[in-house]
């Protein structure tokens, strides 16, 4: 090689290192800029402001206690120490009555700190009405009572996201729902119960969980607004001292739980979790449903396995869990998150809807900008909803409701039988409810409004 063609050739190299040099400042600078960006959303924590719990048994909440479906924990709070603390039990039908008592636990956060309980009940009878009372020290509350309900037909409502702002009105929402719902044994909670992990924000859970939480056993995942945020983010102690049958079934630090009511098993699952902890609880996943022998089977988690949001959003839990589902049999995946309602049902090869059925819901003051693909049957924009589960024998009827007046809005059921599933969708005929003003500044609201459009347009030609 000659002097003239080696010149050429470090030249060559030479820009080639400042091009490449220049590529990896401008992706440096676009990284810190997104890190910026998205510096809150990621990491920031609102602080908890000081607070000092109450001398006598508050924040009660009825739960259940571990797979059999019969057994309840019922979790208080109670000063800052712990004292000899019990259950009261009277069961109603035979008049007897027990004392059960109860484990406590220091938990220090931020702004302060609380001694929390639990008592586990077990041996309860089916059939039978049971009043309680929470004793610590010589402090005792006031009166709840519940029922322990036979094995026969199953009905349950499932909210999503909850997180109300301070002074909200789930309280009355739930109320409404559940005297319009008698039948109802329990409630469902998708994540998101609590709008941040913060004393404030768990006095208006309490307050909108208030005589609904202590009368019918309230069962909730995680969310991500009951993580504290972080590099990798953390679920305090308090969460699970409080929605307590999560102590007895952790694994590691999933809060993974499941439980049996009659033909039905509920698969919960803890989907705010990075990779390794997925990892752990797709197996356990695996494991239950193996085992199961349920009819009904219903997983629950935080994050819809098909996002309405972004295509590319979830992409590992569904790659976790989308798989067991549909091995297994699951009929109903009951999501939050997303702040929106939306219903999918699968298809088989001749093109009829068959289970599983993926519903996304939310009961929350805040609604979502969500996309609208193809996949999904059904979506519901600008309110706040509640869904209802009930099986009797091989049929299991799913619908949902406007929480914010009762009206229904989606209905499908499912039969079931040693030959066939047959899946009906009754939800097609009642009208979707797009409810959307877009601020006029905003161009996200523009563009919104606009998708809301081209998909009714789109609807209407079909
Ligand atoms: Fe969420």
């Amino acid at each position: 090689m000659n002097l003239k063609q080696n010149m050429k050739t470090r030249k060559k190299h030479s820009r080639k290192r400042i091009v490449t040099g220049w590529l990896f400042i401008i992706i440096g600078c676009l990284l810190v800029i997104w890190c910026i960006d998205r510096w809150d959303v990621w990491f920031y924590n609102p602080e908890e402001l000081p607070y000092k719990a109450p001398e006598a048994p508050s924040r009660m909440l009825l739960t259940f206690g571990d797979a059999d479906g019969k057994n309840r924990n019922v979790s208080w709070m109670c000063g800052e120490e712990v004292h000899p603390a019990a259950l009261e039990l009277v069961d109603d039908v035979d008049g007897g009555t027990s004392w059960v008592d109860a484990a406590g636990e220091v938990f220090e956060s931020r702004g302060g700190k609380a001694a929390y309980y639990v008592a586990r009940l077990r041996d309860l009878k089916t059939g039978h009405f049971y009043r309680y009372r929470a004793w610590t020290g010589d402090e005792v509350s006031k009166w709840h009572s519940f029922l322990v309900p036979d094995d026969s037909d199953v009905s349950f409502l499932y909210v999503g996201d909850i997180q109300d702002s301070i002074g909200g009105v789930t309280n009355s929402l739930l109320k409404a729902a559940f005297r319009c719902n008698p039948d109802v044994e329990f409630l469902v909670c998708g994540g998101d119960l609590t709008e941040r992990p913060i004393d404030a924000y768990w006095e208006e859970s309490f307050a909108g969980l208030d005589s609904v939480g202590q009368s019918v056993p309230v069962l909730t995942v995680t969310g991500n607004h009951d993580y504290l945020k972080g590099v990798i983010c953390k679920l305090e102690r308090r969460f699970s001292l409080i929605h307590s049958y999560f102590l007895d079934s952790m694994i590691g630090e999933n809060q993974v739980f499941t439980v049996r009511r009659g033909d039905v098993q509920i698969f919960c699952l803890d989907s705010n979790r990075e990779f390794p902890y997925l990892w752990t609880q797709r197996k356990w996943l695996e494991e239950q449903l193996e085992q199961s022998k349920a009819k009904w089977k219903i997983v629950v988690l935080h994050h819809p396995l098909y996002s309405i949001k972004s295509a590319t959003n979830n992409l590992i839990q569904r790659w976790m869990f989308d798989d067991l589902v549909r091995q297994y049999g699951v009929d109903v995946v009951l999501q939050g998150h997303e702040h929106a309602y939306a219903r999918m049902t699968h298809h088989n090869a001749e093109g009829k809807a068959i289970p599983p059925i993926y519903t996304v819901s939310h009961c929350s003051p805040k609604s979502y900008h969500i996309q609208f693909s193809d996949a999904f049957d059904k979506f519901g924009v600008g309110s706040r909803y509640y869904q209802k589960v009930h099986t009797h024998r091989d049929t299991l009827f799913l619908t949902a409701y406007d929480a914010t007046d009762g009206t229904l809005y989606d209905s499908l059921f499912v039969v079931k039988t040693a030959t066939s599933t047959l899946l009906c969708d009754y939800g097609e005929d009642i009208p979707e409810r797009l409810d959307f003003t877009p601020s006029p500044e905003s161009s996200k609201d523009a563009a919104f409004a606009e998708r809301i459009r081209e998909y009714q347009e789109k609807k209407k030609k079909e």
